[in-house]
């Protein structure tokens, strides 16, 4: 069965380097058999702050048509984002909010991006987050130290053989619950937890 794996990007900041790490991730993920994904750009989604979630707007943009239809048929997600003081970036928060329903029951797994610690505290914080969304973290996570000088444009600049490593144990494991859930989902009762 294959598999649905979009990327999320955290961020729209004009010098933008985690961006480097969301376009290799997404040279990767494609690569993998059976697998689909997009990276999807908050800069492409007219979301910015949260003045109404996608289903109470009265005329949606094509665009976020398009997202919501492409997040109702995803298996997973992988939020490739920067930390910003020790949290995520409000642009990634109001792209979460605006939708709902689409996140429920399915796995997530983070990539962040950041100085001496890679993100780790802007991980720690999706795990709280992505449970109020009704979905599940995967244990495994990926953190890439000082950005500025471990990745150009095209990539990770010294150790690519490692970060290919990473990347493929991070993905195994990303679909390891991916068809777990859509197995689930698709047998199941999709009766909401939500009151
Ligand atoms: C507003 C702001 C806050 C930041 N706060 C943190 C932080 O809390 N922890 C960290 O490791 N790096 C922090 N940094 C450094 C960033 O991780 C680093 O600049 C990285 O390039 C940011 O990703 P970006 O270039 O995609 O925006 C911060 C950078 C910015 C612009």
């Amino acid at each position: 069965m294959s598999l649905d794996l979009p990327i999320l990007f955290g961020t729209v900041r004009s010098e933008r380097r985690s961006i480097w790490v969301a376009r290799y991730v997404e040279r990767r993920l494609a690569q993998r058999t059976g697998v689909t994904t997009r990276l999807w750009d908050p800069r492409e989604l007219p979301f910015g702050n949260l003045d109404r979630r996608e289903w109470e707007m009265t005329e949606r943009p094509a665009v976020v048509e398009e997202f919501v239809r492409a997040m109702d048929r995803a298996d997973g997600f992988v939020i490739v984002t920067p930390e910003y003081n020790f949290g995520i970036p409000g642009t990634l928060k109001n792209l979460l909010d605006h939708l709902f329903d689409e996140w429920n029951r399915k796995p997530f797994g983070f990539i962040t991006a950041g100085a001496a610690f890679g993100g780790v505290r802007a991980q720690d914080q999706l795990r709280q987050v992505i449970s109020g969304l009704h979905a599940i973290t995967i244990p495994m996570a990926l953190a890439v130290p000082r950005i500025g000088e471990t990745w150009g444009p095209e990539g990770p600049v010294g150790d690519r053989e490692a970060w290919d490593e990473r990347l493929t144990a991070f993905f195994t494991e990303l679909e390891w619950y991916a068809r777990a859930l859509q197995a689930a989902r698709r047998e199941g009762d999709h009766a909401s937890a939500v009151a």
